[in-house]
């Protein structure tokens, strides 16, 4: 490391460099402003600048800004040389950007001590900057993993996709007894196996869903549309399960509610998935509600809620992170990939919505989620508007 004296006096120049000297620095003279931040600007080695408060042309002020504003690939340590009792010039160098002074005329042993201090923060300021470095590249070398994982599980998906289909087809002829008599028990198996052939599609569309959100590639056909209709195509997909397990199904959405601008299809699946998940945590004969009421203005406040197992606090934040299961045994039960709610959330949040759940353990759970309103044909500003009015604060 090398120091810089500019000062304009010859004699302080001589002082200042034997003290840098005795440290075993280098030292750089300069005679006015001009000449030191040339110097500064030409040598890479020089990190500490012993600079004169009063010099002709550029001042040790002028010299702290332009050092401040121009030196950012590795920090100088600015000490000022100020005269004595001159308090306002030092409030103004350090405004400036200098990080210590020295009064005039200076104490010889405490200017070795000053330098020693500069050369601490000097070595804390260069490991600051090698970790910002190391963070950066990591974090960078992270995001490529990243969109690398997403390539590759929207590859294998599609991949999967095809010959699925054909095994689907294939099963289903010979259920249909096109192949030829099939037994009861062979019935049976073909049964078992559509099941598991409609599962794996399940999550395969899902982690495809999953993925395209992830990389803002899922195209979104935004439209007015009524939440009742969302919600009459979401339980013609879900009456089995409901009838299966008795569940006394509540709606409470006034007939004079708003029309949502939404992507019909996609909302379609965010209400399934959160209905689907009710079903599957309340007990038999339990009860799920879905009310709807408009917020001030521009969103409207929807929810599905459920007298279920509940979800343990602690868990409350990480159920919207993909493959996230509450670990109990009852949840497990039920089976399911944990990728529902991740696909809600990023859905959601395509339509500038937010969403949050309460729960309490033993007595159930409710998500709230909100919605834009169609608000006519021009919808100005639709992707920055901002969420007013909602209770607590959403997830
Ligand atoms: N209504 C609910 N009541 C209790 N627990 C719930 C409820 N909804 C979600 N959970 C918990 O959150 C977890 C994550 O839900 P999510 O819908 O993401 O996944 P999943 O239902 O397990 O699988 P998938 O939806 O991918 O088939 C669930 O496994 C469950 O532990
Ligand atoms: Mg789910």
């Amino acid at each position: 490391m090398k120091i810089l004296i500019a000062d304009d006096e010859l004699m302080v120049h001589e002082i200042l460099k034997a003290c840098c000297e005795e440290l075993k620095y280098e030292a750089v003279c300069a005679e006015n402003g001009q000449d030191a931040w040339e110097k500064i600007k030409e040598d890479g080695a020089i990190r500490l600048c012993i600079i004169d408060w009063m010099m002709p042309g550029i001042d040790g002020a002028e010299l702290c800004r332009m050092i401040r504003n121009h030196c950012y690939d590795r920090y100088q340590y600015v000490i000022l040389l100020t005269s004595k009792g001159a308090s306002a010039d030092i409030v103004k160098g350090l405004e400036a950007g200098a990080d210590d002074y020295v009064v005039k005329p200076f104490n010889y042993e405490e200017l070795k001590k000053r330098i020693l201090i500069g050369q601490r923060i000097i070595d804390l300021e260069d490991r600051l900057l090698c970790a910002q470095e190391d963070l950066k590249k990591k974090n960078q070398k992270l995001i490529e993993l990243n969109e690398l994982k997403s390539d590759f599980v929207s590859i294998v998906s599609h991949e999967l996709r095809t010959p699925l289909t054909s095994i689907k087809n294939a099963v289903s002829i010979v259920r249909g007894g096109k192949a030829g008599h099939t037994t009861e028990d062979q019935q049976k198996f073909l049964l078992m196996a559509e099941r598991n052939i409609k599962r794996l599609t399940t999550i395969i569309n899902d982690l495809l869903d999953l993925s395209k959100l992830e990389a803002g590639k899922m195209r979104m056909s935004f439209q007015k549309t009524d939440l009742s209709d969302c919600l009459d195509i979401a339980l013609s997909f879900l009456k089995t399960k409901l009838t299966d397990k008795s569940i006394i199904f509540e709606k409470e959405i006034p007939a004079n509610l708003p029309p949502l601008y939404i992507d019909p299809d996609r909302i379609v699946q965010v209400i399934t998935n959160l209905i689907e998940n009710a079903i599957k945590f309340v007990p038999k004969s339990g009860q799920i509600s879905i009310t709807a009421n408009p917020l001030e203005g521009k969103f409207i406040l929807i929810s599905v809620s459920d007298t279920g197992i509940g979800i343990p606090p602690e868990e409350l934040d990480s159920i919207f992170d993909k493959f996230h299961q509450v670990a109990k045994p009852l949840t497990r039960k039920v089976g399911g990939t944990g990728l529902g709610l991740s696909i809600v959330k990023k859905i959601i949040e395509e339509h500038q919505g937010k969403i949050r759940v309460e729960s309490e353990m033993g007595k159930g759970s409710s998500f709230y989620f909100t919605l834009p309103q169609w608000r006519g044909k021009e919808r100005d500003g639709f992707h920055s508007t901002a969420l007013t009015g909602l209770k607590g604060e959403m997830r």
